[in-house]
């Protein structure tokens, strides 16, 4: 492991002013985005949806690093180039997501554990001499009647910190990502202590398996109400329990923490990076790695026309420049409006 270099790109990843694009959605997942503006997953469609985000020069100023899926790491562009090397010339980081996807856990109903850690130590070296600097690796914590158990939570930060020592190993960043869904009705409270629980069993197992917490870049959920919540805490709230959660829970060692949007909506998710930015000054740099409420507008925009492009650049280039702001706690609503 080079120390010194994997906390060159952790750094780099959160830089401010910068964040990540999260483009690494499964065939199953890039399937149900392109259902919902009539496109046909296709090999060749989902190629040009992202070359057409990677060529975006002026969305791509504000984007430090890209979470690839395993067949765009591969795939080049209509003109033959390489996707990675368009990432690579636009300044950003190519990443690859190395998780297998989740099946459930035995004997923990509605619980399930992240696959994928066989035969891990293997595939790194290759996404290495690929380009990749970074990698992703993604658990799912649900909240719910009796959910999550502590089963959950310690197989798979388990499962995580085994995944970032592996990562290290072989030189690669690991973003850490213990999710803790937003699907339910439940409170920001709940929210706020489920995460708690989660991040500090975390940083646990990342010191037993010998993790070099500056070589990671941390990606949490925010401490947010559950979307069914029949009142919704609002952005201060979630930005000053945010906040007082990772303080609580992650160390100054870690360089960088890069938030998930979690089916938040494009301008929320905006507005709360933003205010937790404001409390500042902060023991570590605090961005966006944003899938969803990076790519909502700019996939509307597109709808899988070539004569679309344009304008679906400009929506994005929009959306990343506003999270880029955001992530310096320099975003204003109305910046918002004059785009519109
Ligand atoms: P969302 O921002 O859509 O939650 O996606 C981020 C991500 O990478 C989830 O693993």
């Amino acid at each position: 492991m080079n120390l010194a270099e994997l906390n060159k790109v952790a750094v780099a990843m959160t830089t401010p002013g910068k964040g990540i694009l999260a483009a690494d959605e499964s065939t199953g997942t890039i399937k149900k985005r392109f259902d919902g503006i009539n496109v046909e997953c296709t090999e060749d469609n989902r190629r040009d949806y992202r070359e057409m985000l990677f060529r975006s020069t002026e969305g791509m100023k504000h984007i430090a690093g890209v979470i690839l899926y395993d067949e765009t790491i591969w795939q080049k562009a209509k003109d033959g180039t390489p996707l990675v090397d368009i990432i690579k010339r636009s300044g950003s980081l190519p990443g690859i997501k190395v998780d297998e996807g989740t099946k459930p856990l035995p004997n923990c109903p509605g619980e399930v554990i992240t696959m994928g850690l066989d035969k891990l130590a293997d595939r790194l070296p290759k996404y290495y001499e690929q380009g990749a600097r970074f990698a992703k690796w993604r658990a799912v914590i649900d909240i719910g009647a009796g959910i999550p158990t502590y089963s959950a939570i310690h197989t798979n930060t388990h499962a995580l910190a085994r995944y970032a020592a592996l990562c290290q190993a072989a030189n690669i960043v690991p973003i850490v990502e213990p999710e803790v869904l937003m699907d339910g009705d439940h409170d920001i409270d709940r929210c706020f202590e489920v995460t708690q629980w989660a991040l500090k069993t975390q940083f646990e197992e990342l010191y037993h398996q010998r993790v070099a917490l500056e070589g990671i870049v941390l990606k949490p959920n925010m401490a947010i109400s559950g979307k069914k919540a029949a009142k919704r805490a609002g952005v201060e709230e979630v930005a000053e329990k945010t906040v007082k959660m990772l303080r609580n829970c992650v160390p100054g060692a870690v360089p960088g923490i890069a938030f998930l949007s979690g089916g938040q909506s494009d301008e929320e998710a905006t507005a709360h990076l933003d205010a937790m930015n404001k409390l500042g000054p902060l023991p570590w740099s605090l961005t966006f790695s944003y899938g969803r409420a990076l790519q909502h507008a700019p996939q509307k925009a597109w709808s899988g026309k070539s004569e679309n492009v344009a304008a679906a650049q400009r929506v994005f280039s929009h959306r990343a420049r506003m999270n880029g702001l955001a992530s310096m706690g320099q975003w204003k609503q109305d910046l918002e409006k004059k785009a519109a």
